[in-house]
């Protein structure tokens, strides 16, 4: 049985391109393997709280010295490692705001990032990921088009969570884009097409 985790990130509910091909990748992933069972996190629709003083020394506090309210804050990142873990695939769709990720995309990565859980670092000091043999498919939306020059020295997007993902084991990561939807009607409509169509095919590779 495969495993999916779904994150989607968009702040524009039903509008969202990245959630609509990722909804289609997924579509088809489940076509090729029926028993795929799959658990959505809408962080668009229910957003993370952000990094705070019980969240950070809930992290760095053994579990028994653990204040009552750090246990509180910690609850909910041990809840999306546990979902991070038992995934086999993770489809994340991620809409690009200001050049970067939603923020509430960024509060799900400071949640996940913790040392020793995710991450450690090695006695020479190299950084090591501890969540692996997962495969990811990034599905990110721009209105603009980053996939090459000039535009592409501003993607903060795409590079980052590469790294960010890469950075905690997961290293294998496959990227559609949904680019130039605010370049008009006919552009929109086409980055769509081309994304769909790059979800079928990466979908069908994964069968
Ligand atoms: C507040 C806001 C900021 C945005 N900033 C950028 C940007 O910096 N660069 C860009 O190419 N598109 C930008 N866009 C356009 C979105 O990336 C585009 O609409 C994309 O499709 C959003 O993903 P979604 O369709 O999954 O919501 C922005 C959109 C919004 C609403």
């Amino acid at each position: 049985m495969t495993d999916i985790l779904f994150v989607s990130t968009s702040p524009r509910g039903a509008d969202s391109l990245s959630s609509k091909v990722a909804a289609t990748l997924i579509d088809r992933l489940k076509a090729a393997k029926p028993a795929t069972t799959v658990v959505t996190r809408d962080l668009g629709a229910d957003p993370l709280p952000h990094l705070g003083p019980d969240l950070l020394g809930g992290f760095f506090a053994p579990e028994e010295h653990r204040t009552p309210e750090q246990k509180q804050a910690i609850a909910t990142s041990d809840t999306l490692v546990a979902e991070l873990k038992a995934a086999d695939i993770v489809v994340i769709a991620s809409a690009m705001i200001n050049f970067s990720i939603t923020s509430t995309l960024k509060s799900w990565l400071d949640h996940l990032a913790r040392a020793g859980v995710t991450f450690r670092y090695t006695e020479d000091g190299t950084p090591e990921g501890l969540i692996t043999g997962k495969t990811v498919y990034l599905v990110v939306s721009t209105g603009g088009v980053y996939s090459q020059a000039p535009a592409d020295a501003f993607d903060f997007q795409a590079p980052y969570l590469k790294h960010m993902l890469g950075f905690m084991g997961l290293t294998d990561v496959e990227i559609v884009r949904v680019e130039g939807s605010a370049m008009g009607p006919e552009a929109a409509a086409k980055a769509v097409t081309d994304a769909t169509e790059q979800a079928h095919s990466v979908a069908a590779r994964a069968a």
